[in-house]
């Protein structure tokens, strides 16, 4: 009886959330409480209660993030919370999210910065119930991660640009106006998608030989151009093919890197090495991240409502949260776009949290 009740009020929850979000039919940031206050606006404060987890409470961190298993000899970068100008954020309660959760499929879609936050969600919900099983399994480029005694599966669809890359006589084409990988994004019950950092790799990075968009190839293109119509065709997918009723979308805020320390008025500073806490908010010295504003443009055109997780500027200010040199382990080179776990993609994912579980009453 008790689990009826719940799962009704569940059910009456996500109806007005949906009521409320689509209401709005076109993108707008829905606050996610309802004072009207901007979660977004704020800084970040010392708070000696996190993180929300740890090595040894996670154990399945991947090495890449692993910065303290790495060596990592700060742990200030690890204990800041997000805090709103005029609001708080609800603590994550990863118990809640479960609960709330039963039966349901989150996707995260993108690169590694999708799986930097699908790995911080896995660690926030498995260090909250140390004790429930859980399973993890890989096909193709699908990682899925299950509680089984709450029915609730986190998947990552590994995915760099979200449009295609086809292979053909003349090589390998990025296909602008392609996304047939869309098809494994069918039926999940939230969608939270991430694209930006493949679109910048090139020479031996670059997983493609050309540009096409319909009959038409290019041999390269400015690479935020080619962002705007790739989104352009995620966007056109969503709209027709997601129920809101059944889907709620995210768009991941572009996630920035901080290899260019003049970007932050540190011209000295050997990119993120080093860093050991945030910049002062609420501005990041460098200014907007242009892939962001690209993101913004593109939701802004969008009939489905899609909520933005708008991170880019509370990010901008965590010069202190890469793995930097304790990244892969020892390696020389740094790694100043991932971030630590425990870290920032926490913060992300108490959006996330927040966003999902508002109106609750
Ligand atoms: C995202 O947050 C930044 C910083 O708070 C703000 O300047 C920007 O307008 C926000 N974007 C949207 C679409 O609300
Ligand atoms: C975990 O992190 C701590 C520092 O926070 C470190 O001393 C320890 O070596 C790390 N590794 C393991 C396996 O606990
Ligand atoms: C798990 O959730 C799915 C999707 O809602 C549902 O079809 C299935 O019956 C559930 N399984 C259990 C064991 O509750
Ligand atoms: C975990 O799974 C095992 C094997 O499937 C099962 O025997 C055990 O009861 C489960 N534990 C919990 C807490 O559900
Ligand atoms: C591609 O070109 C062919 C012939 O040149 C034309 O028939 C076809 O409609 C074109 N397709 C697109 C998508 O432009
Ligand atoms: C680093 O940033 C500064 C200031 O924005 C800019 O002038 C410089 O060209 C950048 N350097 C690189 C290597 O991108």
């Amino acid at each position: 009886m008790v689990m009826g009740a719940f799962s009704i009020s569940v059910a009456l929850l996500l109806l007005s959330l949906f009521h409320r979000v689509h209401s709005k039919l076109s993108y707008k940031v829905e606050q996610a409480v309802e004072s009207g206050c901007d979660l977004y606006q704020g800084n970040w404060v010392f708070d000696k209660s996190y993180p929300l987890y740890d090595n040894s409470s996670c154990p399945f961190i991947k090495k890449e993030f692993n910065c303290q298993n790495n060596g990592r000899p700060d742990t200030d970068y690890l204990k800041y919370r997000w805090q709103p100008t005029g609001c708080n954020l609800p603590r994550f309660n990863g118990r809640e999210f479960l609960s709330r959760l039963r039966g349901k499929s989150i996707m995260f879609v993108g690169d590694s910065l999708s799986e930097n936050q699908w790995q911080s969600l896995t660690c926030m919900l498995h260090s909250a119930v140390p004790t429930a099983n859980y399973t993890v399994t890989k096909t193709g480029n699908i990682f899925t991660f299950t509680f089984p005694d709450y029915n609730v599966t986190v998947l990552l669809d590994w995915n760099a640009f979200l449009v295609d890359i086809m292979g053909t006589s003349e090589g390998r084409a990025l296909k602008l106006d392609s996304i047939e990988g869309a098809k494994v994004w069918n039926g999940i019950d939230v969608l939270i998608f991430n694209s930006w950092h493949w679109w910048t790799h090139t020479g031996r990075k670059q997983p493609w030989d050309f540009i096409q968009v319909g009959n038409k190839t290019y041999k390269d293109m400015d690479r935020l151009v080619a962002y705007e119509k790739a989104l352009n065709t995620w966007a056109k997918w969503i709209d027709s093919n997601v129920e809101p009723k059944k889907t709620k979308v995210f768009y991941q805020g572009v996630s920035p890197d901080h290899a260019n320390a003049s970007m932050w008025g540190q011209p000295s500073a050997k990119e993120c090495a080093g860093q050991t806490e945030p910049l002062h908010g609420p501005k990041y010295p460098g200014g907007p991240h242009p892939a962001e504003l690209v993101v913004e443009k593109v939701l802004s055109t969008m009939s489905k409502p899609v909520y933005l997780l708008n991170v880019t500027t509370l990010s901008q200010l965590r010069v202190d949260g890469h793995p930097s040199v304790y990244g892969s382990g020892g390696h020389s080179s740094q790694d100043c776009s991932h971030w630590c776990l425990a870290g920032v993609p926490d913060t992300w994912n108490e959006f996330l949290y927040a966003t999902l579980i508002q109106n609750q009453s």
